[in-house]
């Protein structure tokens, strides 16, 4: 059921310039932001980052300082919420109580004064799949269903556009990952674009085409999920998404297109196609690779390690197993902390804490990020999340 006409291209989301202040303090900076029309759209980012305001100055909510919001050719900027093609599902999907589930989805319809609405209702409780549910209280259906109901009551507006505040903010961690997987195949279905904030990166690339990263109000870097993962362009973005080792590092030659650098010592390459930072000979730069991509040599085994492969020498400190692999920390001089993710195949009895290890990765998979940063910026805000 596609409840938008696909040639429509009417409903791009379009900020332009928008930002809000509140006194002295700006809460979103001036910010410029393209929404495509049926696209699912997460903006992302730590607790207080500005997430909330951006989505209700989109919903009409909150009028922005500055800018304007679009809605394809039409500026909305000045139209009060309810005369806007948006709905908005928040947290607390606050249903009406003492109305049955069926009554709770006819709501909006019932007040645009539309008589025939079963349906309607009947298509959206299917969409939902809460079709068995329709005679039920809310406080008959779990914490999973009730969102849905707090969906299915949304669409059936046919908004072009849905915004979603944390909506799985109140359910724990298995129904978590049940509704993003369910609210993608609804988004999917009805081809409606989807705004959905979230402050939970793994909710944002599981279920997003595209996520903003937002960070003090201002979007650091915007993507499609396995781009923002696998070529961070800050060291927020590097941290807050996954966990990334960031290596203080030295820009010791060129070779080729291939950056030389020295950490410690050792010599490592970086592909100067990966490298955000300039790379002046002599100058800093931050190296960066992802725990996942690291192999781990017991250092007896140091001499099977291909050639080509940067390496590194260290001492384990830490071992974590979590079922599907097991997480290290490795004490090495350029990086006290170290973290390698082994896939649980052949675990070598040797890789226990004290042990001395070589790690090593294909140099491709390395990234260069600018020096100037803080280089533990979005790691805080991640364990607090
Ligand atoms: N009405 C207001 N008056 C003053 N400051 C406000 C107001 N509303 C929001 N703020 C501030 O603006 C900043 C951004 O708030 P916002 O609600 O957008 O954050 P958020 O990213 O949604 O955070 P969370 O993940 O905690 O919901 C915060 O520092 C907040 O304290
Ligand atoms: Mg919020």
């Amino acid at each position: 059921m596609k409840t938008t006409d696909a040639t429509d291209r009417g409903g791009d989301v379009r900020l332009s310039g928008i930002s809000k202040t509140y006194g002295s303090f700006t809460a979103v900076h001036p910010l410029d932001l393209t929404v495509p029309q049926g696209s699912f759209f997460a903006l992302l980012g730590a607790s207080g980052c500005g997430k909330t305001t951006t989505l209700r100055m989109i919903a009409g909510l909150e009028e922005p300082s500055t800018g304007t919001v679009h809605l394809g050719e039409q500026d909305v900027t000045a139209l009060p919420p309810y005369k806007r093609p948006v709905n908005t599902v928040f947290q607390s999907y606050a249903l009406f109580p003492h109305l049955d589930i069926f009554e709770n989805v006819a709501f909006g319809l019932r007040r645009r004064g539309i008589k025939s609405v079963k349906k309607q209702v009947e298509e959206m409780l299917d969409l939902v799949q809460l079709g068995e549910q329709a005679r039920k209280k809310p406080h008959q259906l779990s914490g999973g269903q009730q969102q849905r109901v707090a969906v299915a009551r949304a669409l059936i507006n046919h908004p072009k556009v849905l915004l979603l505040d944390e909506p799985l903010g109140a359910l724990d961690l298995k129904l978590r990952r049940q509704m993003q997987l369910e609210l993608k195949r609804i988004q999917t279905e009805v081809g409606i674009t989807f705004v959905h904030v979230t402050h939970d990166q793994e909710e944002a690339m599981t279920m997003a085409d595209t996520v903003a990263v937002m960070n003090g109000g201002r979007v650091e870097q915007l993507g499609a999920p396995a781009d923002l993962y696998e070529n961070p362009q800050t060291t927020f973005v590097a941290n807050f998404l996954g966990t990334s080792n960031l290596i203080e590092a030295e820009v010791d030659a060129r070779s080729g297109d291939d950056i030389v650098v020295k950490a410690a010592g050792d010599k490592l390459i970086l592909p100067g196609g990966r490298s955000s930072a300039p790379a002046t000979t002599g100058g800093k730069v931050l190296v960066g690779v992802r725990p996942e991509k690291i192999g781990l040599a017991h250092a007896d085994e140091a001499g099977s390690i291909p050639e080509g492969r940067n390496r590194i020498a260290g001492k384990i400190v830490n071992t974590s197993f979590i079922g599907v692999s097991t997480q290290y920390v490795v004490d090495c001089a350029a990086c006290p902390e170290f973290e390698v993710y082994v896939q649980n195949i052949d675990r070598d009895p040797r890789l226990v804490p004290g042990a001395d290890v070589v790690l090593h990765w294909n140099p491709a998979h390395t990234f260069g990020l600018d020096a100037a940063q803080d280089i533990d910026a979005g790691v805080a805000e991640e364990e607090a999340a």
